[in-house]
């Protein structure tokens, strides 16, 4: 073997025992370093002949690309080596079963309010929503209900910026406002019919949605729901609200033999108006006498509000509290569990 060679033949062997890429990076500068002996090869042509050169470096020159050939391999394979290390430390096994994951649900506040809507929807009611801020107007003037109403007064009611010194904007204390937006709303919409003195499509909708009282205990929280309902026809009875409002509750609680009674009572936009209680015969509340809601006739003022004649429009409205539903329906006793925010609580009615 000549001495171009061997000196391939030795680098090769010392990239072949180079285990690092620095490794590897040293070796090379022994052969084809400033210094490396490729280079001193080169060097020492400086004697040489013309003719002795252009052989003598040929064959130097192949020696050389020889070597770098065999640096690319190494270097090629000390990748690969490298990349299989690491494809081994990082892998996957897809075959593994997955994480546990908490699945999330409802709210059971929000489990009434979807039974709520599917009872009264399956009954020809719309849902509408409407804004928790709203102004004096909507809350109280409106629902004829006097200045000097103790729910207009501070100790009950979260006044907020907006409005006028007079008549501020709060946070509503019920869902009731929303008889008359909703109302003002379908006038609007069936304005052209109304002129021509042809008859009016009724209103029939709920209204879901939070409220706000200065009130915080075990059956009260600043913050609650309400879901109003408004029937307005030519001919809209009591007896209508008796009827619906049976079926509602014995399709909520899935109890056929609830009974309900109206017991008078007194709300400013309503007259006649009852509290609708209801009573369980079977069950851990059987025989009691339940409280689930306002109602009564729309009073003739509010209808007025409303932009509709008194005289040829009637109906009945009610407010009922969903938190206070759910609270019966699954037994809880206490309104605040359901603000708190606790897993374990609000896990149970998945
Ligand atoms: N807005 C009343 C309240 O918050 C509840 C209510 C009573 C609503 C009678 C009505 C109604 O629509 O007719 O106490």
């Amino acid at each position: 073997m000549n001495e171009l060679d061997s000196l391939v033949e030795s680098a090769t062997q010392l990239f072949a025992q180079s285990a690092t890429p620095a490794d590897l990076e040293n070796a090379k500068a022994q052969f084809l370093g400033k210094s490396g002996r490729v280079t001193e090869l080169m060097k020492g042509m400086a004697q040489l002949s013309v003719e002795e050169k252009k052989s003598r470096g040929a064959a130097i020159n192949v020696a050389k690309q020889a070597i770098e050939a065999a640096l690319t391999a190494r270097r090629q394979a000390l990748a690969d080596a490298e990349l299989q290390v690491q494809l081994k430390a990082e892998a996957l096994d897809v075959s593994l079963p997955g994480r546990q994951r908490g699945q999330g649900g409802l709210h059971p506040v929000s489990l009434t309010l979807e039974r709520i809507e599917g009872i009264f929807g399956s009954m020809g009611f719309d849902v509408a929503q409407g804004p928790e801020i709203e102004t004096d107007w909507f809350n109280f003037t409106a629902l004829n209900t006097p200045e000097d109403h103790p729910a207009r007064s501070m100790h009950d009611t979260f006044y907020v910026e907006g409005g006028t010194d007079t008549a501020p904007n709060l946070l509503r204390t019920h869902t009731s406002p929303m008889q008359i937006r909703h109302a003002v709303q379908h006038v609007k919409k069936n304005r052209a019919l109304l002129d021509a003195g042809q008859p009016m499509p009724e209103i029939r909708v709920i209204a879901p949605g939070r409220t706000y009282r200065v009130d915080s205990d075990a059956t009260h929280s600043p913050m609650f729901h309400q879901c109003e309902g408004l029937w307005i026809g030519e001919n809209v009875s009591f007896k209508d609200l008796k009827v619906i409002f049976t079926a509602f509750c014995r399709t909520f609680f899935e109890s056929d033999d609830l009974v309900l009674r109206f017991r008078p009572s007194f709300f400013p936009f309503t007259e006649p108006s009852a509290e609708i209680d209801i009573q369980f015969q079977t069950g851990p509340l059987a025989g009691r006498w339940l409280e689930v809601a306002g109602s009564g006739q729309v009073h003739p003022n509010v209808v007025r509000n409303m932009g509709l004649d008194p005289e040829k429009y009637i109906g009945f409205a009610f407010g009922m509290g969903p938190d206070r539903l759910t609270m019966l329906r699954y037994g809880v006793n206490d309104l605040r569990l359901f603000f708190d925010g606790d897993i374990r609580f609000l896990s149970q009615f998945q």
